[in-house]
């Protein structure tokens, strides 16, 4: 099947290739994200395969409708960044990739609470200048915390096992209890789990009802010096909230993989450029704030996973062989 890849980097093609290497799609790489303005490229391409900051919104599925695409494959778990009732509407149909490795993020989420907790970089930037001073280096022990786990699908419970591991207490909110977790936690009301934990890392994903699930009002209710992760998505937590949650102190540290305005920062090289978003450098500028830019899912094993889970949507909607996982407006696959 012809398919034009959009937002496309080095390590896309590399992973692509090898898993096509016996299925015979005719992959065209594009650089740019998929927008209003790119959206052209893809005339003709029966398959478009986009990313997380691809805007899949009316108009550019409307365009793609006109230009034969009847497949939108994304290479994410997530789908937030597309809208199904148009894309039902039109009758394209959507597919993703449900999991490819939830080990990836949830090791991610742990190892952004390790390095915020006993502060790897600032300490690596002190040893490189030959400063071995432990002022302001001073961590807390793990074990015997308070983890609060907001969403326990695949991802979450890989999570709250290995914090069990380091000895933590698992407090859990899903609307959907798991076994898994029940056996090592407890689940409690949100505002439950935002008084009593140490840690709060989420994992749910992005909906109307979770939008902004992290305010004022939820910050209010967190213990004073609260760690906060979100490796899950941005618009999950209002970020001038949390300023000033980290300006009072009731948040102690904050890791965010993600961001709500990420799509025009992550996945490419800014750094000679002047950062326009200020809410953004602002966060930067806390000796508490760990940023990555949404590197959670990107292991060799996650990268392979979502390349051949990819591939085989659109194998599975050109001959119908194998498993389509489709989504639209009113279920998933
Ligand atoms: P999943 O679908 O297995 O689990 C999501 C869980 O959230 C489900 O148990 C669901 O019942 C629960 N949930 C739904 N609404 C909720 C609410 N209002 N409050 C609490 N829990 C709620 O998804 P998975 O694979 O565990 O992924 C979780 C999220 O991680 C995804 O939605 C995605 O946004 C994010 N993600 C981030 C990546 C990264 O690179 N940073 C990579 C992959 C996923």
């Amino acid at each position: 099947m012809k398919i034009a890849m959009f937002s496309t980097k080095s390590y896309d093609a590399t992973y692509f290739d090898r898993a096509n290497r016996d299925l015979g799609h005719e992959i065209t790489y594009f650089e740019p994200r998929l927008l209003e303005s790119t959206v052209s490229l893809a005339i003709g391409f029966p398959a478009v395969c986009a990313f997380v900051n691809d805007r899949l919104n009316a108009p550019v599925l409307t365009k793609l409708f006109e230009g034969g695409t009847r497949l939108i494959a994304l290479r994410s778990a997530g789908f937030n960044h597309v809208d199904l009732e148009a894309a039902d509407e039109l009758g394209l149909t959507v597919a993703r990739v449900p999991a490819y490795s939830p080990h990836a993020v949830a090791e991610h989420a742990v190892a952004m609470i390790l390095s915020l907790n006993r502060k790897l970089a600032r300490a690596h930037n002190r040893v490189r200048e030959a400063n071995f001073s432990l002022e302001g280096l001073l961590g807390f022990d793990l074990n015997g915390k308070t983890v609060g786990v907001v969403g326990t699908g695949k991802i979450g419970r890989l999570f709250a096992g290995i914090m069990r591991g380091f000895g933590c207490r698992v407090l859990a909110y899903d609307p959907f209890p798991h076994p898994e977790v029940e056996a090592i936690g407890s689940y409690v009301p949100l505002a439950t789990l935002f008084n009593e934990s140490d840690i709060v890392s989420l994992h749910c994903p992005l909906t109307p009802e979770t939008h902004h699930l992290i305010d004022d009002e939820a910050v209010a209710r967190m213990k004073p010096g609260t760690m906060l992760i979100n490796t899950s998505r941005g618009a999950l937590v209002d970020t001038l909230a949390v300023i000033e949650g980290l300006k009072s102190g009731r948040i102690g540290h904050l890791g965010l993989d993600v961001y709500e305005e990420e799509e025009n920062l992550f996945f490419q090289d800014l750094s000679d450029r002047v950062i326009q978003d200020d809410v953004f450098s602002r966060l930067l500028t806390f000796p508490n704030v760990l940023v990555t830019g949404h590197q959670a899912f990107f292991t060799a094993e996650a990268v392979t996973a979502i390349a051949e889970t990819t591939l085989a949507n659109a194998t599975a909607f050109e001959d119908g062989t194998g498993t389509l996982h489709r989504v639209t407006a009113d279920k998933l696959a």
